[in-house]
């Protein structure tokens, strides 16, 4: 049943506030002013770093966990492909907790990844939407998503679940080692919760999305830039961006420009610069002045302030509500999954089951 919609991406994409409303209503305390985790917790004390390990959009989702873990709670992470990981065969120092980040829970080189880390890891963790699935029963840990059944081969609402959960355990991880104290902690949790409205009132930006992806559409290739956490982003845009509508995308940490992706900008490429006003804004409009002087087409994905502070000469631009810094990456999933959807929509590709393309990857 697609609810109205006319596909199951489309339904997936709008029932994030929902969904990720009920992840925060199973984590959070019943005062919100703390995060519960099963009996045996976790904990990050004893801890000194953490591997993470998933493929796709899930080890994207890592890929920003990585920035929250090491910024918020001190705690170094490692952050590896699951197919790159089972075979190189890495040490796993004392003290390290491995995580495993899976929708499906079945995808066949997380799986093994997983069993390479039996008896060598402090701790098996993960991260998954499916409970009763093979990687959630081989961890020690299984911390659910509650993002429901996503059927859409393109993982929308999946990833901001995976991304809420890994926010609340860098949170958890921070407050253990009293890097936030208890109003700190509350406080964040507080704006985590006000997020379900960002996303609806992002939701109610649909016509825009769609303008934009119909000119995107025209495209051939199409370049995603972000630095920090909207790194990770970019490559989940991109991502997106390619299964569904078979436009080549790519993407690249913003300050990596001069170092090669700048001789492919011309008049016919779209750059997408995800950039909210945070530290590194202007750092980033910096570098998408000159993909601008060298006719490149940007998108710009930012907030009013940041519109403000660099619309001059932007192709388009689409305004995010303003929100705390370290939530921008699970608000701005959305503008990246609503791009990627309307451009496919706009080409008449099959949405909901691209070609040569699975759900679950349990094979090799
Ligand atoms: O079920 P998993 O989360 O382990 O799947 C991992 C990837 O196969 C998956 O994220 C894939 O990249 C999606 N098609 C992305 O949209």
């Amino acid at each position: 049943d697609k609810g109205g919609h006319k596909h199951f991406m489309a339904k997936e994409i709008a029932e994030q506030p929902s969904v990720i409303a009920d992840a925060l209503g199973h984590y959070l305390t019943d005062a919100g002013r703390d995060i519960r985790l099963p009996e045996d917790g976790i904990d990050f004390k004893s801890l000194d770093r953490i591997v993470m390990v998933a493929c796709g959009t899930a080890y994207y989702a890592c890929l920003t966990a990585k920035y929250w873990f090491e910024q918020l709670a001190g705690l170094p992470v490692e952050v590896d492909i699951a197919s790159e990981f089972r075979y190189r065969e890495p040490p796993v120092p004392e003290r390290t907790a491995a995580l495993f980040v899976s929708q499906s829970g079945e995808t066949a080189d997380t799986l093994a990844a997983l069993r390479y880390c039996e008896g060598k890891a402090a701790r098996i963790l993960s991260v998954v939407n499916v409970p009763e699935s093979s990687i959630a029963r081989e961890s020690d840990l299984a911390l659910p998503i509650l993002a429901g059944t996503e059927i859409g081969v393109a993982s929308t609402k999946a990833f901001t679940c995976q991304l809420t959960v890994l926010l609340l355990l860098a949170l958890k991880a921070a407050h253990q080692r009293g890097r936030i104290d208890n109003d700190a902690l509350a406080d964040k949790l507080s704006q985590l919760r006000a997020l379900p409205t960002a996303l609806n009132t992002a939701l109610e930006m649909n016509e825009t999305f769609r303008r934009s992806a119909q000119r995107l559409s025209e495209a051939d290739n199409a370049l995603f830039l972000g630095r920090g956490l909207m790194y990770p982003l970019a490559l989940e845009g991109a991502l997106k961006l390619k299964e569904i509508s078979y436009i080549h995308a790519e993407a690249y940490a913003s300050g990596e420009l001069k170092h090669g992706p700048i001789a492919l900008i011309d008049k016919k490429m779209p750059v997408i610069v995800m950039a909210p006003r945070d530290a590194l804004f202007d750092k980033t409009v910096s570098n998408m002045q000159e993909v601008m002087a060298r006719g490149g087409k940007v998108i710009l994905i930012t907030d009013p302030e940041g519109a403000r502070a660099a619309d001059d000469g932007v192709w388009q631009c689409l305004i995010m509500p303003e929100i705390d810094a370290v939530l921008t990456p699970i608000l701005y999933a959305l503008p990246a999954q609503m791009l990627a959807y309307h451009t496919a929509v706009a080409k008449g590709t099959d949405v909901d089951q691209p070609r040569n393309l699975a759900k679950s990857v349990t094979v090799e």
